[in-house]
């Protein structure tokens, strides 16, 4: 008997199975033959969540959550945040590996010279009401480039694929920034694609006319190492919901609309807004004891603590409190920083943290380092979509390249009710 399997005995019929492992997993549809009576659906598992489930077999991201570790295609995170940068990152995703000197221009070339969006869409995004959430507004447009580049739906196509994908990396900066200057009713600034990727980002922002404005070069520095950060983290909830949408052939803008809007909740992407208002409410050090009592008695949560994935300390975290310091000593520094630091003090010793190893994770010291920048907390969400928007579209690529894959559908435990017969409603 080969060791690779696992055999199983269903006690219910005393009957031997032996499925095949690979990779330490096992089929799920191997499942299916394990039945009871010969018409019986077969076995499935039940998996909310999908906490345990392997959705593809991937090569872009590895993480291990017990020591902390996040390499994108082989490469630790660490190394890249230090030496390398966001589009050259992208690129690493997408591609698989580093581009050669040539390979990097003429990338940076295609994606910067598609900065500039159509003007339908630029009056889109003045038809939204002047508080509109940033994040519903670029749900909305990234929904609304599909009608503007129908070729995309020629998914099998490489040479199509690649036009959307400088599109969106080049596009989704200035749809950002639009998003920004509409809420803030300021005029747009169109792209200058001279300045670098985060350079333009922060111009067009902020630029009011000065004839002496510079982009600072250590904020647009950190908004890069943040970017990258951000890039990828395998199969996280919106990146499943864009491989989910895209199994389905349909184009990318409309994949990652998708995708955007599962970022924007509380407990994925919307954890950084969220950090940044516990830290408000939570207001001084003094009224930390009393906030991490709700904490124990689950009135509340500690956002920016605990992951999915790391159980412990996230890679990405270190790194962020490292930029966070380089980003105070030109903004000067946030005085919600001495409460996050104090409560992850108290967290990291607090046995309640401890025993459910929960640790500070990528969003504890973002939101802090945005708000420092001048960010208003609702773009929050909109920055780690700038920097996610690689990832999604390595896995959408590799999803569509993937013989294996097919379209989404996972399966249920129907707990309904049987058969009835419908009863007019005079009679109910
Ligand atoms: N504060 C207090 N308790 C927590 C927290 C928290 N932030 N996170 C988890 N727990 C407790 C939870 O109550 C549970 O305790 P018990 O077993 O006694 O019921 C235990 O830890 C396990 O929690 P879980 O909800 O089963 O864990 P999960 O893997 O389903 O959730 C999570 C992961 C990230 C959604 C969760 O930790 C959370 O809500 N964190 C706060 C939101 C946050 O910071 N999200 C950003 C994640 S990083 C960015 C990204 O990738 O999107």
């Amino acid at each position: 008997m080969s060791k690779d399997t696992l055999s199983i005995t269903d006690n219910r019929t005393d009957r031997q199975y032996e499925i095949p492992i690979e990779y330490d997993t096992i089929r799920a549809l191997e499942l299916r033959q394990i039945k009871v009576k010969e018409d019986d659906f077969g076995m499935m598992t039940y998996d909310p969540g999908y906490t345990n489930t392997a959705s593809c077999k991937s090569r872009i991201t590895f993480i291990d959550g017990a020591k902390g570790i996040l390499r994108y295609r082989g490469y630790p995170i660490e190394q890249l945040a230090e030496q390398s940068t966001f589009l050259e990152v992208a690129y690493l995703l997408i591609f698989g590996e580093l581009p050669s000197k040539k390979e990097l221009d003429y990338w940076v070339y295609r994606i910067m010279r598609h900065t500039y969006i159509h003007e339908n869409l630029a009056d889109m995004i003045k038809s939204f009401r002047y508080d509109a959430h940033p994040m519903g507004i670029l749900v909305s447009t990234i929904a609304a480039m599909s009608t503007l580049h129908p070729e995309a739906k020629q998914i099998h196509d490489p040479q199509v694929r690649l036009k959307q994908i400088w599109r969106i990396l080049g596009k989704l900066p200035t749809v950002a920034a639009f998003a920004y200057r509409h809420r803030i009713g300021r005029p747009y600034n169109y792209p200058n694609s001279t300045l670098g990727y985060t350079g333009n980002f922060l111009y067009m922002l902020d630029y009011m006319n000065q004839s002496d404005y510079e982009v600072n070069p250590v904020l647009a520095k950190a908004l890069d190492v943040l970017f990258i950060l951000h890039a990828d983290h395998e199969q996280n909830c919106s990146t499943s919901v864009m491989r989910a949408i895209g199994s389905s052939h349909a184009d990318p803008y409309s994949a990652m609309a998708g995708a955007a809007a599962a970022l924007y909740g509380p407990l994925h992407g919307g954890a950084n807004e969220a950090v940044l208002r516990m830290l408000n409410e939570i207001g001084d050090v003094k009224n930390i004891p009393a906030f991490m009592e709700r904490v124990k008695k689950r009135e509340v949560r500690l956002m920016g603590f605990g992951h999915r994935v790391y159980k412990n300390y996230d890679p990405r975290a270190k790194i962020i409190k490292k930029i966070a310091h380089q980003v105070f000593e030109v903004t000067g520094t946030n005085p919600l920083l001495d409460i996050a630091l104090e409560l992850e003090r108290i967290a990291l010793s607090d046995e309640y943290f401890i025993e459910r190893k929960l640790y500070p994770n990528v969003d504890f010291y973002s939101g802090i380092i945005y708000q420092a920048m001048g960010f208003p907390t609702d773009m929050f969400p909109v920055l780690f979509a700038l920097g996610r928007a690689s990832g999604w579209l390595a896995q959408w690529v590799e999803l569509l390249e993937d013989p294996e894959q097919r379209i989404a559908r996972p399966r249920q435990i129907y707990l309904g009710p049987g058969e009835r017969d419908y009863v007019p409603v005079d009679q109910r």
